[in-house]
């Protein structure tokens, strides 16, 4: 048998079985599939279509839109990963917060059925990532509340809108990545893909396809959750390869703390034997560093390993 990427019923997430087979995705992979997740797939098929539609006008109606270094919500097509610019657009949804920070909504009629679909998938993103945290949490030895702390009213999750444009065969020859291999840098990642291949994770020096299905949505533990289970559990690098047969969308919803959590190994992750491998990493100056490097050209990406110890 080829062992690739785990896919896991989660419908009754608590039972044994269910947190048994978790635990083992988030030591061999760092990602897994899930089934039975409770999504509505009239509600997966709308947000791909009006992802679709949004990324379907033309270019000046998206740069109306764009993001900027005082307000990151919005269209963008510029992305860096690593310094290297991506092939992709993206558009990003998050919460209001404070006068800067404002969700930035695409005009007219398209508006209209795109903001009440986006806020509902957003809405149901939150629920089924914080059931998803509770088990880690089970699985680490503490309580779902213990974790779900950082994840009150204030947490700063997000969803995005990828966009890969097709390849054109030839275009260069060092064809370049739709999103560079890297981790995520929250909790935890939970992705909607459409049917085209080109999300990859790496696992023994090998890259792996994570496979497109129509019934289960990717989920991939992040950095904060590899600080907390003390290096048990890994953020595992992924990317995304540029195809050259068809265009392809993705939409991952980002799993965030509050701006003020802190975050370090779990007191059950920590013995005498295993100390603990990172010293406390405060989510907002954490983001302020790797924003810095996302906006510049050269220099190198905070990554959690500054934090090791
Ligand atoms: C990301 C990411 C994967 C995909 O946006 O961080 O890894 O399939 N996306 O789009
Ligand atoms: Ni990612």
């Amino acid at each position: 048998m080829i062992e690739n990427v785990p896919v896991i019923d989660i419908e009754e997430l608590e039972h044994a079985d269910s947190l048994a087979a978790i635990d083992r995705a988030c030591r061999e992979w760092g990602f897994f599939q899930v089934t039975g997740h409770g999504i509505d797939q009239q509600l997966l098929a709308d947000v791909m279509a009006v992802s679709q539609q949004f990324f379907g006008q033309s270019s000046e109606e998206k740069r109306r839109i764009l993001r900027d270094a005082d307000n990151p919500w919005g269209y963008y097509d510029k992305e860096l990963t690593k310094n290297r610019q991506d092939w992709k657009e993206i558009y990003d949804f998050g919460p209001a917060d404070g006068d800067k920070l404002k969700p930035r909504w695409p005009a007219g009629p398209l508006r209209l059925r795109f903001e009440p679909v986006i806020r509902a998938y957003y809405a149901s993103c939150k629920v089924l990532s914080m059931r998803l945290l509770s088990a880690i949490a089970l699985n680490l030895g503490v309580s779902g509340e213990h974790l779900a702390r950082g994840f009150d009213d204030a947490h700063t999750s997000f969803l995005r809108l990828n966009y890969y444009p097709k390849y054109p065969l030839g275009l260069r020859d060092d064809r370049p990545l739709g999103v560079g291999e890297h981790t995520d840098a929250g909790a935890l990642t939970l992705l909607l893909q459409d049917r085209q291949p080109g999300l990859e994770v790496r696992r023994d020096d090998r890259w792996y396809l994570v496979e497109p299905r129509a019934d289960a949505l990717v989920v991939n533990i992040g950095d904060i959750v590899q600080v907390w289970s003390n290096d048990r559990y890994r953020a595992a690098l992924h990317r995304v390869i540029t195809n050259t047969a068809a265009d392809r969308y993705s939409l991952p919803f980002f799993l965030n703390p509050s701006w003020e959590t802190s975050y370090e190994p779990l007191p059950t992750t920590v013995t005498a034997h295993e100390p603990a491998h990172y010293r406390h990493i405060h989510w907002r100056e954490f983001r302020a560093l790797r924003a810095a490097g996302d906006y510049a050209d050269i220099g190198e990406e905070v990554q959690i390993s500054h934090y090791r110890q």
